[in-house]
């Protein structure tokens, strides 16, 4: 690389955590190169945006961003601006046609090309694009660079083949491919060696991991094994991936996290038949209590979504009423949004965005009864604390989450971040408990 054009970089990342850990690898492909990151635009002589595409209000996001950073460009014209991640891959044509200023286009298996592009770039000054999907990259032997927290990120699979009606990710991330169980062993290794406390194995469908016969739940034994791992998390799983003999092992080991992410997206048949989710209501039902005669007192979270093309008033009634059957400790609701390529987008019952905006309300309204329920419930309960931050309210108090993945505010005393320290929760007023150390335990 020509570090004498380009010596500081700035990588802003948009949506889940997959575009998190990416930017890690891509940060660390960089600054092996001996380029610096930068938080100050105007130091930097290269700007990424890592992007998404899951709903049109993130494709939003970027597109103001990228208006910033034209101004910036015309008064600094040797700036190289670069879109990563899902909407390069989607988004190709457009930003080439209609956002000439962007420099480089790199779809989310092609990364390891970064320095070659940005080098070709400073050569003939040509908008470069590379979102060809990859049937086998799964960056095994690249480093990514990690911010210095209690929780390593860790990629174990890419990609989905699910084909949900709604959702993009199979078209912008391609198929699904998952990494070798001794690069995934050795990846968590160095991240203990480096501090990590806390590990989450993360995949857009984690659980359907699949490495030359072993599977999910032989990696997170492999992963529990490991000395040094006091927690382990993962995400996203798919409902119809999480089995009897996952939540056993998720039982056994102490370190893996009492704590489960579990999609439901709509509580009516017909719904869940058009979205392609491949479970009832009622699989997904029995699965819910499964995880709970399991694993008692799990933390149990969900996606849904409101307003799918088709969904009646009833059908929606029929969401609210598994979820108030089920509880769950937190929800992320999102009103439907139509992307391109999907199946759904072409049906023709399309639902208006006051009727989408009414139903996200009532679902709000719900959620937040269940979540005050479930944390009251939790008042008067010993719960073991992971130290993650300082509270955003108070510099005397840290803010940490529990093994059920419930944020609780304590009294910092003689604690430090990477803690764990026993807690009895003493007060739950909203979605966050409060809670108090127990010295001398
Ligand atoms: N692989 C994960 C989902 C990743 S996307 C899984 O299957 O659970 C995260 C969430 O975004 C989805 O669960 C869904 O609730 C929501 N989502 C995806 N596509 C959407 C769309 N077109 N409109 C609204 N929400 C969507
Ligand atoms: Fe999207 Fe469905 Fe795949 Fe999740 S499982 S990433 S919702 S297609
Ligand atoms: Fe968004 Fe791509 Fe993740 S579309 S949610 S960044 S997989």
């Amino acid at each position: 690389m020509d570090s004498s054009v380009i010596k500081k970089f700035a990588l802003e990342t948009y949506g889940c955590q997959m575009n998190v850990a990416d930017s890690e690898l891509v940060e660390g492909i960089l600054t092996n190169l001996g380029l610096e990151k930068t938080a100050n635009y105007d130091e930097a002589d290269a700007i990424f945006l890592n992007t998404c595409a899951i709903r049109e209000n993130a494709e939003t996001k970027v597109h103001s961003k990228l208006g910033n950073l034209h101004k910036i460009k015309l008064n600094k014209p040797h700036l190289i601006i670069g879109v990563l991640g899902c909407m390069a891959q989607n988004l190709k044509d457009d930003l080439l046609k209609n956002k000439p200023y962007v420099d480089i286009i790199l779809g989310p298996d092609s990364y390891r090309k970064i320095p070659d592009l940005i080098n070709r770039h400073v050569k003939d000054n040509k908008s470069i694009v590379d979102t060809k999907l990859s049937r086998y990259e799964v960056y095994e032997n690249l480093f990514p660079s990690r911010g210095d927290t209690f929780n390593a990120w860790v990629s174990i699979m890419r990609g989905c083949d699910k084909f949900c009606s709604f959702c993009i990710v199979p078209f912008t991330r391609g198929r699904e491919r998952s990494r070798s169980v001794e690069s995934v062993i050795e990846e968590v290794k160095k991240a203990v060696d480096q501090g990590f406390v806390e590990i989450t194995l993360l995949g857009q469908n984690v659980n359907s991991y699949n490495f030359e016969g072993k599977s999910f739940s032989d990696l997170l034994l492999a992963v529990s094994d490991i000395n040094g791992v006091k927690r382990i998390r993962y995400t996203s799983p798919h409902p119809q991936d999480i089995n009897v003999e996952l939540l056993e092992v998720m039982a056994s080991r102490k370190n893996i996290c009492n704590y489960v992410h579990f999609p439901m997206q709509s509580g009516s048949n017909e719904v869940l038949k058009r979205m392609n989710r491949t479970y009832t209501r009622e699989h997904f039902y029995d699965m819910a209590m499964k995880i709970r005669e399991i694993m008692p007192n799990c933390g149990l979270s969900t996606d849904i979504i409101v307003g799918f093309p088709g969904e009646t008033d009833e059908q929606f009634r029929e969401t609210l009423d598994l979820m108030e059957a089920i509880k769950f400790n937190s929800a992320f609701t999102f009103k439907y949004s139509p992307r391109p390529y999907t199946k759904a987008e072409q049906f023709s019952d399309h639902i208006s965005e006051d009727i989408k905006k009414s139903r996200l309300d009532e679902m709000l309204i719900l959620q937040r009864k269940h979540t005050l329920e479930l944390n009251q419930n939790m008042v008067g309960t010993f719960q073991q604390v992971l130290i993650e931050k300082e509270s955003k309210k108070s510099n005397l108090h840290w803010a940490g989450r529990t093994d059920s993945n419930e944020w609780v505010i304590i009294e910092k005393n003689n604690s430090n971040i990477k803690d764990i320290v026993p807690v009895e929760i003493s007060d739950a007023t909203g979605v966050i408990l409060h809670g108090k150390e127990i010295t001398g335990a």
